[in-house]
């Protein structure tokens, strides 16, 4: 997902959602139909229907066969409306990792999402999507969630050093013994939460977390900015919604579109609000707006982000190119007679709006499932 929207659906603090005490076997029903009508090779779908008609009235739930279970998440991402990298959704890998019980166990499964999504040994930076799936929500046992909006976060301090958005998350490690060094970029650790128990706090090892460090293709002084980004954006707060079941800890990442670092999160005034001082750097004339000082300073920042990924060997794309793949993804789901529920207002990037093909047209909004909920 890239967000392009205004900030604050994403909230540090754990809501109140709770799963439902029976599945809506309609919901199962129709799910499974769909899996196995686009999966020929899984078989026919009547036997499963049966038994899972029963598992529900017996148990009020049913679980996904493994097969099930990768198909169901790569539809959540193809119905994921806000999502410009659709294109690529049949690529998802799927980790299964409802067996694992303890904070513990599931902090070393976190680890491992980043380590395989980052790419490893020769292959560290060829990014790839993926999600963990954890255990299914069942009514009446406490839910295990992430604090952590985004397995990567860097810390936000109340003297404005770090990321602003991420003071909430923040207060919270820090009122469980976490300490930062006060620099802009601390990477915060996981916070696991069972139900109401204490909270656990996972330091993330050094080895996990590709970071780039910026610089710009001719500006030799932007260097000492000393701006940098993490390599891997991974989601952690969304609820994944599939056939009737809920997965309540479900972290999916795949790679930055540039714009989602240079044109929001080192540029909004609310996250690093590096504009201003960037213009300063170039000498810009900030004496007025029509001079388009914050434009041209803009555009900077996101040539030295593509590029310093790019010469970091960290795969990234940029808004031209993934708009074009968003109006493929399009095209080829109309030929296979689907339609693509999409949000123009995150679909649109951020700069260069009507440069690009998704902003010439409206697109239809509906909520599909299998998706991804706020929680
Ligand atoms: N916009 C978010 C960020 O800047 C990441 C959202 C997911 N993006 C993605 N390319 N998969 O951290």
């Amino acid at each position: 997902m890239v967000s392009n929207a205004p900030t604050g659906y994403r909230d540090a603090a754990l809501s109140e959602w709770e799963p439902g005490s029976q599945v809506d076997v309609d919901e199962a029903v129709e799910f499974l139909r769909a899996v196995y009508g686009e999966v020929p090779t899984l078989g026919r779908v009547e036997p499963r229907l049966t038994t899972v008609r029963d598992q529900i009235a017996a148990l009020g739930t049913y679980w996904h066969t493994p097969q099930e279970l990768v198909h169901g998440a790569r539809l959540a991402w193809r119905n994921a409306s806000r999502c410009i990298g659709r294109l690529y959704w049949r690529s998802l890998l799927v980790l299964d990792r409802r067996s694992s019980r303890t904070h513990q166990e599931i902090f070393e499964d976190l680890v491992a999402h980043l380590l395989k999504a980052t790419g490893e040994g020769e292959h560290r930076g060829r990014l790839r999507p993926i999600i963990s799936v954890f255990r299914q929500a069942v009514a009446g046992r406490p839910v295990t969630r992430l604090r952590n909006d985004q397995l990567i976060r860097y810390a936000g301090y109340d003297d404005d050093a770090g990321d602003a958005q991420n003071r909430e998350l923040t207060r919270a490690a820090m009122a469980l013994g976490w300490q930062g060094k006060g620099s802009p970029f601390d990477l915060l650790p996981l916070i696991l939460q069972t139900g109401d128990e204490e909270p656990t706090c996972f330091e993330l090892p050094e080895t996990a977390v590709l970071e780039v460090p910026l610089t710009h293709p001719e500006f030799v002084w932007f260097a000492e900015l000393g701006l940098r980004w993490h390599a891997v954006p991974a989601i952690s707060n969304m609820r994944l919604s599939i056939g009737g079941i809920d997965y309540p800890l479900a972290p999916f990442s795949g790679w930055y579109m540039g714009t989602e670092i240079g044109a929001r999160n080192l540029a909004d005034e609310h996250r690093y609000n590096m504009i201003p001082a960037i213009a300063r750097c170039m000498g810009l004339d900030m004496s007025s707006e029509a001079t388009l000082w914050r434009d041209r300073a803009l555009v900077e920042l996101n040539r030295a982000v593509l590029h310093s990924f790019a010469r970091a060997g960290v795969r990234m794309s940029d808004h031209h190119t993934e708009s074009r793949r968003f109006m493929s993804h399009v095209e080829r789901e109309r030929a296979a007679g689907r339609p693509v529920p999409a949000d123009w207002t995150w679909i649109v990037p951020p700069m260069s709006a009507s440069l690009t093909p998704v902003f010439h047209r409206y697109y239809a909004e509906a909520d599909l499932r299998p998706n991804f909920y706020a929680m």
